[in-house]
């Protein structure tokens, strides 16, 4: 039988899942998998959420260092989020001869490559399964399933926040910030909401799926972010006029050895898979050049599909060191060659809010003619005369390059009001 004794640090959301899931899940884990996953000792500063969990038959310490300097010790779960000192915890427990689960994926993107350099040098194991899309096993497809594949697009929805804050503007018509308030309630944003809202905690997720689909490093400053709090209910209510709806997309997709990589809120045809995807969810359409398109659709978040996922990587470990093996996740840790979003050529949805008046639209199609951007459609629904009204433009294939600069102009004409609001189309060219 092969044992694993396992030590935790952090016994929050994700931590006290985990504990519940080993407590129930030991005896069909071993019948399953023939390991036998045994939680020794727990480090928790907070006693509130000790006395909240209150764990049975494993010690309770509060001193993380103490569970990683421990020689009975062969796993270090590390489940206290951000960067320090978990970066520290995690290097120290490598060096201690531990592997390591985490689901820290801002750790993970913004120092991962000196974390993965320095477990391969000491021949040591990281696994990060629930960094991204927590109960979807996406990062064991990747590694295993679709090993024969060239991956050359993964376009997503790794936020359960903002699709639920999105799903419910565009369900029940409200504004975002009383969205927002709700997605807290059920426990969906992070501790500081901005991560969400702004599109990191995404943006930290597609640069490690990239970095796995695309065999090197992704040096995380280059993924192109822009947040959803910009987006009105009207936008949502423009874009479903026109067949589409709006979702925070995580996109990563590679062409003659340049990568492209961004997280944006997006619109959608209503016909797409992912535009099916509601609340909490999140998703992940992958595109390999044998398998074709597969979709892996689950939880995002929460305490049990996350718990869930670490359990899983504890089982993988224990096989792994019953063979005193060590297996290189990145077989190369160099950095890619990612490409500015000026490049990138897509379709465009913009809304300008002009003075209701003789001649504005020409002078905005004249703009647009002049930045080489083609229109395919235009509303205007208010009829306001003097007064100033939305007006929807959907635009053809256009560089980045020439949407920025078009947007530019038409933002300083005098009957402009405020900036031109600019979504990108995805799923069509
Ligand atoms: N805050 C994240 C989300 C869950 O809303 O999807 C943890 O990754």
């Amino acid at each position: 039988m092969k044992e694993l004794k396992v030590g935790l640090l952090g016994l929050g959301q994700i931590g006290s899942g985990v504990y519940q899931i080993l407590r129930s899940k030991s005896s069909l884990i071993r019948l399953r998998s023939g390991v036998s996953l045994k939680l020794v000792k727990i480090a928790e500063k907070n006693s509130a959420r000790v006395r909240q969990v209150k764990p049975k038959g494993v010690q309770v310490v509060s001193d993380a260092m103490d569970v990683i300097r421990d020689p009975n010790i062969n796993v270090v779960i590390e489940l206290i989020g951000g960067i320090h000192p978990a970066k520290e915890f995690i290097l120290a427990a490598l060096r201690a001869g531990k592997d390591v689960v985490t689901a820290n994926k801002a750790l993970l993107a913004e120092e991962g490559r000196e974390i993965f350099a320095e477990a391969n040098r000491l021949k040591r194991n990281v696994y990060f399964e629930a960094s991204v899309g927590g109960g979807i096993p996406v990062i064991k497809a990747i590694r295993e399933a679709l090993i024969a594949n060239r991956i050359t697009s993964v376009q997503s929805i790794i936020n359960g926040t903002t699709n639920y804050i999105l799903t419910k503007m565009s369900e029940e018509h409200l504004e975002f910030d009383r969205a927002l308030k709700l997605a807290q309630q059920k426990g969906y944003a992070e501790a500081n909401p901005t991560l969400d809202i702004e599109g990191i905690d995404a943006a930290h997720k597609i640069s490690i799926l990239a970095s796995l689909v695309f065999g090197g490093w992704t040096p995380f400053k280059r993924v192109h972010v822009s947040g959803m709090s910009k987006i009105r209910s009207e936008d949502i209510a423009f874009a479903k006029e026109f067949g589409y709806v709006i979702k925070l997309l995580a996109v990563a997709k590679s062409e003659h050895g340049k990568v492209e990589l961004r997280v944006e809120p997006t619109l959608l045809p209503k016909g797409h898979i992912l535009s099916n995807v509601h609340g909490s969810f999140n998703a992940v359409l992958m595109k390999g050049d044998e398998v074709g398109d597969l979709l892996l659709y689950g939880r995002g978040a929460g305490s049990f599909p996350t718990g869930s996922a670490v359990v899983s990587d504890l089982v993988d470990l224990a096989k792994l060191r019953a063979n005193g093996n060590h297996q290189v996740v990145f077989p190369s840790l160099k950095l890619l060659n990612v490409r500015p979003v000026s490049t990138v050529l897509s379709r465009y949805y913009l809304r300008v809010l002009v003075v209701d008046r003789p001649g504005v639209l020409s002078k905005i199609a004249a703009i647009l003619g002049r930045c080489k951007v083609s229109i395919s459609d235009v509303i205007q629904r208010e009829r306001r005369v003097g007064s100033v009204v939305p007006v929807i433009l959907l635009t053809h294939g256009t560089l980045g390059e020439s949407i920025r600069r078009a947007v530019q102009m038409i933002n300083q004409l005098l009957v402009t009001k405020g900036k031109v609001q600019v979504i990108r189309i995805e799923g069509e060219s």
